[in-house]
């Protein structure tokens, strides 16, 4: 398996790539931006893109994209084919990606936007700490990436503060960053999908007393985050 910075030899694997994304939202049930073989081609042409390869077959991939004139990079539209899954594929490609991201923009803010408990823990492991929306950048060309997901509706409804999305960041200034203060805990974050599961999607019948008040919501969000902050 080679992992590596995608160059026109990859361009190939561009359409595979979209669909591969595609698929696994639908698998998946969540929601999930769409990207056409155009946008993936661009991000190979530019070497804004990390790409794993098996021979010749795709096996993963990950790009960057600077936000807000090179104050934040994210990196995003990590998918890992099926049939590479669950041996440790999408943590090289991710680590991959995040040195990537910090040889090129040492300065910026590496953040990213996901509802996968597996790339919050790996994003975790790399330094990211979650954060709220307002944190990230406010590109709006960055959000309107937002709009071909199907909850989109909920970002407009909260005036873009929070989605099923959680937003995590590594901050190159926060020293402290290179040593988690707290190892990993997956109930934590699943506690916060939960929560926001119950806050923000709309059931179609709702049970009595099922939907939690906003207020209560918010209130119950901040406390997880905090205390996965270690506050
Ligand atoms: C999510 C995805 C990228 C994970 O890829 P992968 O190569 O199987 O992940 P890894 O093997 O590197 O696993 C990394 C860690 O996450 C855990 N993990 C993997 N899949 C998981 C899942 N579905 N739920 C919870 N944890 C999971 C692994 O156990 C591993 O933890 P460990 O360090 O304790 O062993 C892959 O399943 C995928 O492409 N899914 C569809 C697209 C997607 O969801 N992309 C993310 C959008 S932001």
């Amino acid at each position: 398996m080679d992992i590596v910075i995608a160059n026109k030899s990859h361009i190939k694997h561009a359409t595979v790539i979209c669909d591969t994304i595609e698929e696994s939202a639908k698998v998946r049930g969540t929601g999930i931006a769409k990207r056409t073989p155009e946008y993936i081609i661009s991000k190979i042409e530019n070497g804004n893109a990390v790409i794993a390869v098996d021979g010749d077959k795709f096996a993963g991939f990950c790009y960057i994209e600077a936000w807000g004139h090179g104050k934040f990079v994210a990196n995003s539209g990590l998918i890992v084919h099926p049939d590479y899954r669950k041996i440790g594929l999408a943590k090289k490609i991710k680590k991959t990606t995040f040195e990537y991201s910090r040889t090129k923009y040492p300065d910026a803010k590496i953040f990213g936007i996901t509802t996968g408990l597996a790339v919050m823990k790996i994003n975790y492991e790399l330094g990211y700490k979650p954060v709220t929306f307002s944190e990230l950048t406010d590109d709006p060309t960055f959000w309107k990436g937002c709009q071909t997901c199907k909850n989109y509706d909920i970002l407009q409804r909260t005036q873009q503060k929070m989605c099923l999305c959680t937003g995590m960041m590594y901050d190159p200034k926060e020293k402290e960053n290179k040593k988690q203060k707290h190892p990993y805990n997956s109930k934590v974050l699943q506690r916060l999908k939960n929560i926001k599961q119950a806050l923000l999607l709309k059931k179609k019948k709702p049970a009595k007393n099922s939907i939690i008040p906003l207020e209560e919501g918010y209130i119950s969000l901040k406390k997880v985050m905090a205390k996965f902050k270690g506050k």
